[in-house]
């Protein structure tokens, strides 16, 4: 059975840690605030000459290492960000360029959180279909660039990050790849969560703005209903899952979709005090962690979730 096989992963997070004591010295806000609502105890932050596509360049070098493999290989890279260097050109053009690769496609994907989650399903496509052989799947985000600074209620959840897998078309008979992709949007929920600018409308960059509770509201059953659904069309139970890689928004949903499945959370990689949330990049930066420090292992059976603005949401069942 052709199957794309989850070949190695990576992640790169900037040097610079900014602490919520940091933040609540600008606006008014406390740790203990941050903390108990959300979990989050610092994130990093890109340096200003860092862009988006350098922190993509760093975790897809590593996630090449990881899969003993060279940039010569790919012939494929999806890109999900929804903080790209430019309007155009793809911010995964820039990061084939710089990676020496001259053949295949590069493209990016804008789902915002759920952007990974997008962008793995895209690149399993193709590849199950044959139009590539080796695919690097990339979320990258400089969301610091976006926030509103003096907004307490959003500035104090995001950071920068970049995590990155490489996928190897392979035909298989023992499981490994990933079996089942499972992907939604709601656009009539648009304006909970979005960026007041753009070229079309204001010819701004922006700033995020969110109703965060209302987003919290829908994240719980979401999730849930995607991880289900990804089991579903996987023929998997959720007893079967070895490890469940959410995107890391807030503890208060990790926990909530936690007691609604009655997952134990042994089982859940869990980043979001370190990292903060950083959109299209968590998913693949939980699982990297996960499999650096050993936890997460070959022949493992994985379920990754993510909701964004959009709203989006998905899983993906993958055996490693
Ligand atoms: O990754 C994309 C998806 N995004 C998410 O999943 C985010 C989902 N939402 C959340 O994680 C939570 O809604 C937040 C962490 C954003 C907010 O937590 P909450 O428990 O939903 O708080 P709230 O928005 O209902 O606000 C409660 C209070 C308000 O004060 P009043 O009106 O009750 O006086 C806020 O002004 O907390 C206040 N508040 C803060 N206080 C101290 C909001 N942000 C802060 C802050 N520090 N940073």
């Amino acid at each position: 059975m052709r199957r794309s096989v989850l070949a190695g992963v990576g992640g790169y997070l900037p040097d610079r840690i900014l602490t919520n004591t940091e933040l609540a010295g600008r606006v008014e806000t406390s740790d203990e605030w941050i903390t108990e609502r959300t979990g989050i105890r610092q994130r990093h932050i890109a340096a200003d000459d860092q862009k988006t596509s350098d922190l993509a360049i760093h975790a897809a070098r590593a996630a090449l290492a990881n899969a003993r493999m060279d940039a010569s290989e790919i012939d494929l890279i999806v890109l999900a960000t929804a903080t790209p260097d430019l309007t155009f050109p793809a911010t995964a053009a820039r990061v084939q360029a710089a990676l020496g690769i001259t053949q295949g496609a590069a493209f990016d994907i804008q789902a915002v959180c759920s952007g990974f989650i997008f962008a793995l399903a895209t690149a399993d496509n193709s590849l199950v279909r044959g139009q590539a052989k080796n695919a690097l799947v990339i979320g990258a985000e400089t969301f610091s660039r976006i926030l509103d600074w003096t907004d307490r209620g959003t500035c104090v959840l995001f950071g920068d990050g970049a995590g990155a897998v490489v996928l190897r078309a392979e035909d298989v008979n023992d499981g490994r790849g990933v079996i089942a992709t499972f992907l939604r949007t709601d656009g009539r929920h648009h304006d909970l969560l979005y960026v007041d600018g753009g070229p079309s409308q204001t010819q701004t960059v922006g700033h995020l703005r969110m109703i965060g509770n209302a987003v919290f509201r829908q994240a719980v059953e979401h999730i849930s209903g995607a991880m289900i659904e990804a089991c579903r069309l996987g023929n998997v139970s959720l007893d079967d899952i070895d490890w469940f890689v959410p995107h890391q928004a807030n503890q208060r949903i990790l926990d909530g979709v936690a007691r609604r499945l009655q997952i134990s959370p042994d089982k859940i990689i869990t980043t979001v005090a370190r990292h903060g949330n950083t959109s299209a990049a968590s998913v693949p930066l939980a699982l990297n962690t996960g499999v650096s420090d050993g936890r997460v292992k070959a022949g493992d059976l994985v379920l990754m979730e993510a909701l964004g603005g959009g709203l989006t949401w998905g899983a993906a069942l993958v055996r490693l």
